[in-house]
């Protein structure tokens, strides 16, 4: 047989160059294909680049909408088991955001709006409080559900009121439950005034050797509170999200589209909102664009997102409106039944690819909302264009999120329910169950979740989701760094240096996809063990 003759290894760069078959698909030829339907994310991967950079190097910073950048591309959903006041101080500190739902009434939204506003890392601004006439047994119950029983009392026994003792385990012990707090609690009080730095409280208390600072006004009411503690764990947050001048953390918050809703801005404006969504299933509503209308000649300072869309179509309506930044998705969400129930949606990695391909003509981000399950769905969320993702079901088992915690067949989960299930359309209902089992009393108020779904004026109400409970993962304190340093590392598989870099591949054809097919996807996933145990991080 003759000998091979084969090229100078030397050349295989040179060669490669000039090669007529190339690896994978750009992302038009992918999603532009005839010959597959709408993509999921699963039903697709990309090929891996270069790596000349660690992952260190790589920079998640991206826009959210025409104003706001976040130096990570993470969004809590704005669900009434997903994103209060606890979820979105954390998102904001981690550098993401939270966006508050409106399944509550105005004003209680307005209030976690400015609990976030005033956050200032260490101070307990919603701090458990009691007054003179609470009991030890009051103090004991706080104890066995909350864990601490260091208690300030004011005259109100509300945050706000005229400051005048603090309990603590102590004070309460040997005492008899009736015994009332005012009897008993420690009057020599060391406090600090408002606007204390976190470093001079600090120092208060190291010298006090208290294990509470109460923070008062210049008229001696309790404004917040400081846990020796919590000093100790308190963390440094370089990648917070925080406005450039007032430097307070970021906090969005979601409306409908009806006319109570214009009411229910103007308080979120006033407790400091920096970004609104404006939220419906299917954003392209003559209702929603007059609101985009109004919202931009109202409050011109305010970025509004819009949504949510599928389609390039739906898009242009809300852009033509004044949308700052678009939210995409329909049917994806992991508690949603949209497309089974109405037949209308789109899947999601198409519905973001052909949105972001349309909006980023107009320098308006995109955010691909739902069905985030994994790392890998936020990466290629990304490739399809998004700048951001918005989780609801990752987000919801988080100690963050809304609700306690239950077990369930012996598993610790936290419920988790779509904003277009029954149980969410009917939250204060009189004769309901609400979301941690209490039972709903009273009027009627309106039901933020119905108008997502257009359903307020329907006699039957057709759900769109469904209501279930998810597993505990855990703090969003851990969670999100991992998701980010998970970025990090598929980044730099791709040989990308930032979000930017990937869009601009993606576009340009050196970002390189292929189609997975079913048993692509059986490969690609854990098999053939008997069992495994699947840690996701340490
Ligand atoms: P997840 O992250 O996959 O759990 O999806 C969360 C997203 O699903 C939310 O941000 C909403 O866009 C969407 N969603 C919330 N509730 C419902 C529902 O009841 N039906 C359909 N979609 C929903």
């Amino acid at each position: 047989m003759a000998p091979a003759t084969y090229l100078d290894p030397s050349t295989a760069l040179d060669v490669l160059q000039r090669y007529e078959h190339r690896d994978g698909l750009s992302l038009d030829e992918l999603m532009t294909s005839k010959v597959h339907g709408g993509l999921t994310y699963n039903d697709l991967l990309m090929l891996p680049g270069r790596i000349d950079f660690p992952a260190s190097e790589v920079k998640t910073e991206t826009r959210i909408s025409r104003r706001f950048a976040l130096k990570t591309p993470f969004m809590s959903s704005p669900m009434d088991t997903v994103t209060e006041t606890n979820m979105a101080i954390h998102m904001a500190l981690l550098g993401g955001i939270g966006v508050i739902h409106h399944n509550q009434s105005a004003t209680s939204q307005a209030e976690m709006v400015r609990a976030v506003k005033r956050h200032e890392n260490g101070f307990i601004n919603n701090p458990v409080v009691f007054s003179p006439r609470h009991t030890v047994e009051d103090v004991l119950d706080i104890k066995a559900r909350l864990g601490f029983c260091g208690i300030p009392i004011t005259d109100t026994g509300k945050l706000g009121g005229k400051l005048l003792g603090i309990v603590t385990s102590r004070d309460i012990q040997f005492q008899p439950p009736t015994t009332p707090l005012g009897d008993i609690m420690t009057k020599e009080l060391v406090t600090a005034p408002k606007g204390v730095t976190l470093s001079e409280a600090n120092q208060i208390l190291r010298v006090s050797k208290r294990g509470k600072l109460p923070i008062v006004d210049s008229a001696g009411q309790l404004v917040s509170l400081l846990a020796r503690s919590d000093l100790l764990k308190t963390q440094n947050y370089p990648l917070a999200s925080k406005h450039s001048e007032s430097k307070q953390l970021l906090c969005a918050a979601a409306i409908g589209t009806r006319p109570a809703d214009r009411e229910r801005l103007a308080l979120l404006v006033e407790a400091g909102l920096d970004i609104v969504v404006v939220d419906s299933s299917q954003g392209n509503s003559v209702f929603q664009t007059d609101m985009l209308h109004w919202i931009k000649t109202t409050y011109p300072h305010i970025d509004v997102i819009a949504g949510n869309v599928v389609t390039r179509d739906q898009a242009a309506h809300l852009i033509a409106a004044g949308a700052d930044g678009l939210r995409v998705g329909m049917g994806s969400g992991s508690i949603c039944i949209t497309q089974e129930v109405m037949a209308v949606g789109r899947p999601q990695a198409s519905a973001v690819y052909a949105v972001a391909e349309f909006a980023s003509k107009f320098g308006v981000p995109v955010i691909a909302d739902g069905g985030i399950g994994n790392v890998g769905h936020v990466v290629k969320a990304l490739a399809m264009g998004a700048s951001a993702v918005m989780m609801g079901g990752l987000l919801a088992g988080t100690t963050e999120a809304p609700g306690e915690y239950f077990y369930q067949q012996g598993k610790r989960v936290k419920a988790y329910r779509g904003m277009g299930s029954i149980e969410a359309m009917e939250q204060d209902k009189p004769g309901t169950v609400g979301l941690n089992g209490s039972s709903k009393k009273g009027k009627p108020v309106e039901n933020a979740a119905t108008s997502r779904y257009f359903s307020e004026s329907s006699s039957v109400k057709v759900a769109q989701g469904v209501s279930g409970d998810v597993d505990d993962r855990g703090s969003v304190t851990a969670f999100l760094p991992y998701l980010h340093a998970g970025l990090q590392h598929s980044f730099q598989d791709l040989g990308v240096r930032s979000v930017q870099e990937l869009h601009s591949g993606a576009r340009a054809g050196t970002v390189r996809f292929e189609v997975r097919t079913a048993s692509a996807q059986v490969e690609g996933g854990v098999h053939g063990l008997n069992s495994y145990t699947k840690r996701l991080f340490a």
